[in-house]
């Protein structure tokens, strides 16, 4: 039986616990057994009567934890004196940063401990449910929204009240990964009008069908690179980004910048002069502020004020801030990998290292640092198809003028043949089946060009016309219903029933698409 341990945090202000009562339950449905430290979940408003509720052992002291716990699941990278606790044969799981704590992983190494940093679980879908990164990530976009409206002296929302005209606040978001996207929609819901900018263009469509509008770059080149991640872009790609930025400082109230590559300092894309250009009481939140930020002025874990009265805030712990939901996402995510480790749920621990996310999770194993690791066999996003060979402006005319021209000789040729077809017809048949044919064949002609030809956005008032003309059969008919003639009187009810299908299941679809849109 092996038992999953979780400290109280040292690090200052960290309020995040990496177990929770409802997470250690789970932990014990797959053979483990649980144990915190008194006080570990207070901050995040867990006591530890909860914990006994759920099971786990509660334990006086931080020493006896890490000397009876075979997993150690925590937040922060251990602390020096944390990391003097290590032993060999126990495991270590929690947010490592690799490159910024060799140290650690060395000293894991030598202790002959286990290290599972969560920031390195490969962004690959298998592995969304232990993505810490992006749990925190989302939180941190959330929380951006809220502390700017928190320090924005207006309503987010557009108002038209008896005290006058309250236009909608602008919300600019650049970078539109995990943080941004969740900054959109909630800057989105509760009613600004969202921009967003991003170098990786296939976010865009993402972007779009939140609600709010893509900043479009006229420049040819992708910032895409590998595992979902941006690439770092040229310098002449960053001038045409700043240019786009300059401008849009002097429109947007709020600015959230969260652009950034792993293992990089965050770029500089909000520079002095244009906080200065911005109006007094605007906001910038600058989540990438940990690495530098991505505004000039940032100062980190610090909210300031400019002479201008711009306000900056610069904190680098939104997720602690939100502490209780925080520690219930992180802890889910633990116990996901938890599950991963114990594949026979049977509290007995097979740490595979041929599994990519375990592998690529793994800083530090059996003696031996194993960081940074081989790529994961399977891509985060398939790359782009290749690119279908250029052809020159002559080129495409000439094909465009061969295609009208084949279109051509097959419309002439179907209209020789069903007039041909028509006069044949005509020999045999009667003046007055005659009339009706043409006029058949010719509404069957406009109809099939009519509904062909209309653009897929006209498909919904598309619809009501059909249904218009399902009526008007209906009708039709309806009138010929009661003819002596067996086979108009089954004619007419074919009709009836296929025009009622045709309004009846346009209505049920268009009620579909209306409950797609609906807040539930
Ligand atoms: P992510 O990697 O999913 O998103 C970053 C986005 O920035 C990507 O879409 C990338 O294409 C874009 N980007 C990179 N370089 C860019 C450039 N030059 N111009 C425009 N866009 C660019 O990262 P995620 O998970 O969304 O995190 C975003 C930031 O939030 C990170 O800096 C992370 O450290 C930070 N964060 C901050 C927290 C806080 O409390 N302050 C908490 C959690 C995350």
């Amino acid at each position: 039986m092996t038992i999953i341990g979780t400290p109280k945090e040292t690090a200052k202000g960290e309020n995040r616990v990496a177990m929770t009562p409802a997470s250690a339950r789970d932990l014990q449905k797959l053979g483990h057994d649980c144990m915190v430290q008194s006080g570990a979940g207070k901050a995040a408003r867990f006591s530890d009567a909860d914990y006994r509720d759920a099971g786990a052992t509660v334990v006086k002291t931080v020493a006896e934890l890490w000397e009876k716990a075979d997993i150690i699941a925590k937040v922060r990278p251990a602390s020096a004196a944390e990391s003097k606790r290590m032993r060999k044969g126990q495991t270590v799981v929690s947010f490592v940063y690799p490159t910024d704590n060799k140290d650690l992983i060395d000293s894991a190494a030598m202790a002959g401990s286990t290290l599972v940093a969560m920031d390195m679980v490969p962004r690959i879908s298998r592995a969304q449910k232990m993505d810490a990164l992006s749990s925190m990530a989302n939180i941190a976009g959330y929380r951006a929204v809220i502390e700017a409206s928190n320090s924005f002296g207006r309503f987010f929302t557009g108002q038209v009240t008896a005290a006058g005209k309250v236009p909608p606040a602008k919300v600019l978001v650049i970078g539109a990964g995990v943080a941004g996207l969740a900054a959109i929609g909630t800057a989105q819901s509760l009613g600004a009008i969202v921009r967003a900018f991003d170098v990786r263009p296939e976010v865009a469509e993402q972007i779009e069908s939140m609600g709010a509008e893509f900043l479009m770059l006229d420049f040819e080149e992708s910032g895409s690179g590998d595992g979902g991640y941006a690439a770092p872009s040229s310098p002449e790609f960053r001038e045409k980004q700043l240019e786009l930025f300059r401008k849009q400082a002097t429109d947007v109230d709020i600015v959230i910048t969260t652009a950034l590559i792993p293992g990089r300092d965050a770029p500089i894309l909000w520079t002095e002069d244009m906080v200065k250009s911005m109006k007094p009481g605007s906001v910038i939140v600058d989540l990438a502020a940990e690495r530098g930020g991505n505004c000039e002025l940032t100062k980190k874990d610090e909210k300031i004020e400019t002479p201008g009265g711009v306000t900056i805030v610069g904190y680098t712990d939104f997720p602690s801030r939100m502490a209780t939901q925080a520690s219930n996402l992180y802890s889910t995510n633990i116990r996901h990998l938890v599950t991963d480790l114990t594949p026979e749920k049977d509290g007995k621990i097979d740490h595979n290292m041929d599994d990519d996310v375990i592998r690529g999770a793994t800083v530090a194993h059996k003696r031996e640092v194993t960081f940074p690791p081989p790529p994961p066999k399977i891509a985060a996003i398939a790359k782009p198809a290749a690119k279908k060979p250029e052809l020159s402006t002559e080129e495409i005319e000439a094909r465009a003028l061969a295609d009208k021209r084949a279109a051509g000789m097959r419309d002439t040729g179907l209209l020789v043949g069903g007039a041909l077809l028509l006069l044949l017809i005509g020999l045999v048949a009667p003046v007055s089946f005659m009339q009706h044919l043409i006029v058949f064949a010719l509404s069957c002609f406009v109809g099939f060009q009519v509904i062909w030809n209309v653009s897929h956005s006209l498909h919904t008032p598309l619809m009501a016309i059909t249904n218009a003309i399902s009526s008007i059969i209906i009708v039709g008919a309806l009138m010929q219903i009661g003819s002596g003639s067996w086979l108009v009187m089954v004619l007419a009810a074919l009709s009836i029933f296929m025009a009622g299908i045709n309004i009846f299941g346009g209505f049920m679809v268009t009620r579909r698409m209306l409950a797609m849109f609906q807040k539930s």
